[in-house]
C-alpha cells in the first residue's frame, strides 16, 4: 500500500463542556504534551501522511497548536455532531479514494501498533467500515455495538439504546477505518432522527451492512487505549497510564527508575542506557539526556541536552541548556536559559547561570551569578561571583579568557573583558578591561590601628 492510499481525521470540534476550562479541552495536556497530539503522532507512526484535523470550539487556538505539525485543519463552526464533523472534512478529502482512518482529538493512549492492526484487518477483510471496539465492564456511555455473525450491524448510542441493548459490554471506541468513497457517499444522507438530534458517525456503520457492504470490528486487548477524556478526573488518569507507558520504555531501554512511582519524564524525552533517576525528577520538553548519567532526587529538566557521564545534584534546575560530558551540577544550582558547558564543568551550590557559554573545565563552586558572559577554558570563579550585567536598562556582556582565576567575591560590572591568565584579587569590583596575564585588584588597603579598641571601650548603659 503506498501512502497516497491511507489518510486520517481527526475529530476536535467538540466543546468539551465537563472540563469547565476556557481552554480547549483537546490541548490540555498529559506528559507534556496537548491531548490532541498522541492521535496525531499514531496516525503518523501508522503511516498516514494526510491528516485532517477538524475544529471548531475554540478552533484558533487549536489551529495554532498545530501549525508546526503538517495538518490541514478544517472548520466545523456548528458542532453538529461526529457524522457532521466528518463530512467538513470532505472537501479536503475529494481526490482521495483509499482508506480513510477516524480518529477523536480526546482519546490519547491510542497506539500506533493499534491502529496499524486495525488498518490491517479493514484490507484484508475489504470491509467498508472497521469500527475498534472495547470490552467495559462498565459500558455506561458509549455507543454499543450490535453484532452480526462478523458483521457489525449497527452502533447505537447509550441515549437510544433499548434496555437490552444497554447490557451489551463491547463499546465503540470511536476509532474507525472507512472505505472513503463509500462513507462520504453516505454521510449526506444521514438524518438526525435520535435523542440528540445529532448526526452520528456511527449510522456509518448500519448504513454499510443495510447496503450489503462489508462491516468489521477489532476489539482492544488494553481497554484503556480507548480511554476518552471529557473531565478532569479522566485526564488525570491519562496522564497517569501514559507517564507507566513512558517510564517502562524507559526502564526497558536500560535506564534505572529508583521510584517510578514518582518519576516524571514527557513524552519525547529520550535518556541513555546506564543513567538513574532518583525520585521526584520531572524531564520536561525535549529533553535529551545521555548515558550514564545521574539524576538526583529533586531535579527538573526542560528542554535540555545533556552529554555522558553528567551528575545532576539534588534540588537543580535545568532549562534550555546544553550541558557537556562529566559535568558536575548542584546541589541546588539553577541553569537558566542558554547556558552551555562544554565539558567537565563543576557548577556547584546556589550558582545561576543565564546565557552564559563556558568552555571545557571552568568551574564555579559557590553561590554565583554568571550571566550574559563568555568564559574560556579553566576558570576558576571564586565564591559569591557576580556578573553585573544589567544596568537597569539593558544587558551587557562579561568576556573571560582561559586560565583565569578569580577571587572570591568578585563583581564584574559588565560590559568588560579579561584577558587570558590573569588573576582577580579577591573582593574587587572590576569596571574596567584586564589585560591577559595581570593581576587586577580594586579593594581598597586594609587599615589597621593597634590600641585603637582600649581607646575607645564600649559605653555600658
Ligand atoms: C462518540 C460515539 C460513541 C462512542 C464514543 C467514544 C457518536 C455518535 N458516538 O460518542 O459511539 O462510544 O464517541 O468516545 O459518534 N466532535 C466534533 N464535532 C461534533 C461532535 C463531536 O468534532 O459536532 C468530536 C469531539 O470533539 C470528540 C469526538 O468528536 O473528539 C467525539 O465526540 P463526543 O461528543 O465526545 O462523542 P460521544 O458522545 O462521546
Ligand atoms: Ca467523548
Amino acid at each position: 500500500m503506498s501512502v497516497e492510499d491511507l489518510a486520517a481525521v481527526v475529530l476536535a470540534a467538540g466543546k468539551g463542556t465537563r472540563m469547565k476550562s476556557e481552554r480547549a479541552k483537546v490541548l490540555h495536556e498529559i506528559a507534556g504534551q496537548p491531548l490532541l497530539y498522541y492521535p496525531l503522532l499514531a496516525a503518523k507512526e501508522a503511516g498516514c501522511e494526510k491528516i485532517s484535523v477538524v475544529v471548531g470550539h475554540q478552533g484558533e487556538e487549536v489551529e495554532a497548536a498545530l501549525s508546526e505539525l503538517n495538518v490541514n485543519c478544517v472548520w466545523q463552526t456548528e458542532q453538529l455532531g461526529t457524522g457532521h464533523a466528518l463530512l467538513c472534512a470532505a472537501d479536503n478529502l475529494k481526490d482521495f479514494s483509499g482508506d480513510l482512518l477516524l480518529l477523536c482529538g480526546d482519546v490519547p493512549l491510542l497506539t500506533a501498533e493499534t491502529v496499524a492492526l486495525l488498518l490491517a484487518l479493514h484490507r484484508s477483510e475489504k470491509a467498508a467500515v472497521t469500527v475498534l471496539t472495547a470490552s467495559l465492564t462498565n459500558p455506561q456511555g458509549y455507543g454499543r455495538i450490535l453484532r452480526d455473525g462478523e458483521n457489525v450491524a449497527a452502533i447505537v448510542e447509550e441515549k437510544d439504546a433499548s434496555a437490552d441493548e444497554r447490557s451489551i459490554c463491547e463499546i465503540n471506541t470511536g476509532t474507525y477505518v472507512f472505505d472513503s468513497e463509500f462513507v462520504f457517499s453516505v454521510l449526506p444522507q444521514l438524518g438526525k432522527q435520535n435523542a440528540q438530534g445529532e448526526y452520528y458517525l456511527t449510522d456509518v456503520v448500519a448504513a454499510a451492512a443495510n447496503a450489503g457492504r462489508k462491516t468489521r470490528a477489532l476489539c482492544l486487548t488494553d481497554p484503556n487505549e480507548a480511554l476518552g477524556i471529557n473531565d478532569r478526573l479522566q485526564l488525570a488518569e491519562a496522564n497517569g497510564l501514559m507517564r507507566q507507558r513512558i517510564n517502562q520504555q524507559l526502564m526497558l531501554g536500560g535506564v534505572t527508575l529508583v521510584d517510578p512511582q514518582t518519576t516524571y519524564v514527557d513524552s519525547g524525552v529520550e535518556i541513555g542506557t546506564d543513567s538513574i533517576l532518583h525520585p521526584g525528577v520531572n524531564i520536561l520538553g525535549k529533553t535529551r539526556i545521555g548515558r550514564n548519567c545521574i539524576v538526583e532526587i529533586g531535579v527538573q529538566v526542560d528542554s535540555s541536552q545533556i552529554a555522558d557521564h553528567v551528575h545532576l545534584k539534588s534540588g537543580s534546575v535545568v532549562e534550555e541548556s546544553l550541558i557537556g560530558a562529566n559535568c558536575n551540577i548542584g546541589p541546588m544550582a539553577h541553569l537558566r536559559a542558554g547556558t552551555e558547558l562544554l565539558g567537565d564543568n563543576k557548577i556547584g551550590n546556589f550558582v545561576e547561570t543565564k546565557k552564559a557559554r563556558l568552555d571545557v573545565k571552568s568551574q564555579a563552586s559557590h553561590l554565583t551569578y554568571i550571566g550574559d558572559a563568555e568564559v574560556g577554558k579553566n576558570v576558576n570563579f571564586g565564591c559569591g561571583t557576580i556578573t553585573c550585567n544589567y544596568d537597569g536598562v539593558n544587558k551587557h556582556k562579561t568576556i573571560v579568557g582561559d586560565d583565569v582565576f578569580i577571587g572570591s567575591d568578585t563583581q564584574f560590572i559588565a560590559p568588560v573583558r579579561i584577558g587570558s591568565n590573569s588573576l582577580i584579587a579577591a573582593g574587587s569590583t572590576i569596571t574596567k578591561d584586564v589585560p591577559s596575564d595581570s593581576l587586577a585588584l580594586s579593594r581598597t588597603q586594609q587599615k589597621v590601628i593597634e590600641g585603637w579598641r582600649i581607646k575607645h571601650p564600649l559605653k555600658k548603659k
